[in-house]
C-alpha cells in the first residue's frame, strides 16, 4: 500500500492536525512506501511574508519528526522541492470541469463570504490531486475537511484516464479515524487556524493550560448527568487521555455532579503528558536546523524519482512525448 498525505504551513500545528492526520502518517509509515509533505504551495495563497513561510515550513518539518515520523522510513519533502507536481497539475486541469471547482467548499465559502478568492483557491484542489496522484498513492490519511477533494482527485484521475484511454492514475481512497476526524476547538467548532479556536502542539504548557481553562462549556447545573459523547470537552479530554482514564471520566459524566473545571484540569494534565516525550525530541531537533534541511532535500531527492515516472507516463499519454 503506498501512503501519502500534505499539510499545510499556515501556522502551527494544532490538536486538529496531530489527532486527524499526523497520528495516521505515523501509524502509516511503516508502509511499503508512504510520502509525507509540506504543502508551501498551497500555503501561498494565504502565506504572504516569505520569511515566515519559509520558517513555517522548517518548524513543520521539526514538528513531524518530533512527534514521531521517521525520515529514514517515510519519505518526508517540501512539495515546492517536486516541480513534476506543478506540470502534472495542469495536465490535470485540462480535464477539470469548472462546476466541479465550483463546489469545493473551501472556495465556495469563501465566496459565500464575500471574501476575495483568487484562481490560486480555485484551482487548489487539482494541485492537491497532483499531489496524491504523483506518487501512485493509493491511501491518503487525512481529517474529515480533505475528503471532499480526495472525491475530486478521483474523479480528475478517472477524466484523464478516460480521455487517454489508459490507466494512467491510479484512483487514491481517504482515510479517516473515528472519533478524530473532526477534532473540535475551543469554541466547539471544528478545530481550525481560520476560527481562532485552536491549540497547538508545542506552545508552552502554561499557555495551553489558560486555553483549555477557558474553552467554552454550557451552564447546565453541576448535578446534571450529562452525554460525553455531545461534549467536546469531552471529546478533547478521549484523544489525551488512557483508555482507564476515558471511561472513568465518561461514567463521571453520566453520574453528574461535577464542574466542568475539573474536566479541563484533567484535560491540561493528561496533554501535558502525553506530548512531553515529543516536546522534548523537538527540542533537540530545533537546535539543529541544518539536519532537518537535509532531511528535507533527501525526502525531495526521493519524491522526485517517484513523481518523475508518474509525470512521463502522463505526458506520453497525452501526446507531449
Ligand atoms: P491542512 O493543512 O488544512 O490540514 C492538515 C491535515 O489536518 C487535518 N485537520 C483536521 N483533522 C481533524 N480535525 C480537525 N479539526 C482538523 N483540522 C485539520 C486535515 O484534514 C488534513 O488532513 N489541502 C490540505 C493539504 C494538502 C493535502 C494534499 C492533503 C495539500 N495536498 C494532498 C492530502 C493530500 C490542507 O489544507 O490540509
Amino acid at each position: 500500500m503506498r501512503v501519502l498525505s500534505g499539510i499545510q504551513p499556515t501556522g502551527r500545528f494544532h490538536w486538529g492536525n496531530y489527532f486527524g492526520a499526523i497520528r495516521q502518517y505515523i501509524d502509516l509509515q511503516h508502509e511499503e512506501a508512504s510520502y509525507y509533505f509540506i504543502a508551501d504551495l498551497h500555503a501561498l495563497t494565504t502565506v504572504h511574508e516569505p520569511a515566515r513561510l519559509r520558517q513555517l515550513t522548517i518548524d513543520a518539518a521539526i514538528d513531524l519528526v518530533a512527534l514521531g515520523l521517521d525520515p529514514t522510513k517515510a519519505v518526508l519533502f517540501a512539495q515546492s522541492d517536486v516541480p513534476e507536481v506543478s506540470e502534472l497539475c495542469w495536465l490535470l486541469m485540462t480535464v477539470a470541469p469548472m462546476g466541479l471547482l465550483e463546489r469545493c467548499h473551501a472556495y465556495k465559502d469563501k465566496v459565500a463570504k464575500g471574501l476575495p478568492a483568487g484562481a490560486g483557491l480555485f484551482t487548489y484542489p487539482v494541485l492537491m490531486a497532483a499531489d496524491i496522484l504523483a506518487y501512485d498513492s493509493d491511501v491518503v490519511p487525512v481529517g474529515e475537511d480533505q475528503v471532499q477533494h480526495i472525491e475530486v482527485c478521483r474523479d480528475l484521475a478517472g477524466a484523464f484516464n478516460a480521455r487517454f484511454g489508459q490507466e494512467v492514475f491510479r484512483l487514491p481512497k481517504a482515510k479517516v479515524l473515528d472519533h478524530s476526524a473532526k477534532v473540535p476547538g475551543t469554541d466547539g467548532e471544528k478545530m481550525s487556524k481560520s476560527y481562532n479556536n485552536v491549540l497547538e502542539l508545542f506552545e508552552p504548557p502554561a499557555q495551553l493550560r489558560k486555553k483549555i481553562m477557558r474553552i467554552t462549556t454550557d451552564s447546565r447545573p453541576i448535578e446534571e448527568p450529562k452525554d460525553p459523547e455531545s461534549d467536546h470537552l469531552f471529546q478533547l479530554y478521549r484523544l489525551v487521555a488512557t483508555d482507564a482514564e476515558r471511561e472513568e471520566m465518561a461514567a463521571t459524566y453520566r453520574r453528574g455532579n461535577f464542574g466542568y473545571g475539573q474536566v479541563k484540569k484533567a484535560l491540561a494534565d493528561a496533554a501535558d503528558r502525553f506530548f512531553a516525550e515529543a516536546r522534548a525530541r523537538r527540542e533537540a531537533l530545533a537546535a539543529d536546523p541544518a539536519k532537518v534541511q537535509a532531511m528535507l532535500r533527501d525526502g525531495a531527492a526521493r519524491a522526485r524519482a517517484a513523481a518523475g515516472a508518474v509525470l512521463q507516463r502522463a505526458q506520453q499519454a497525452s501526446g507531449l512525448r
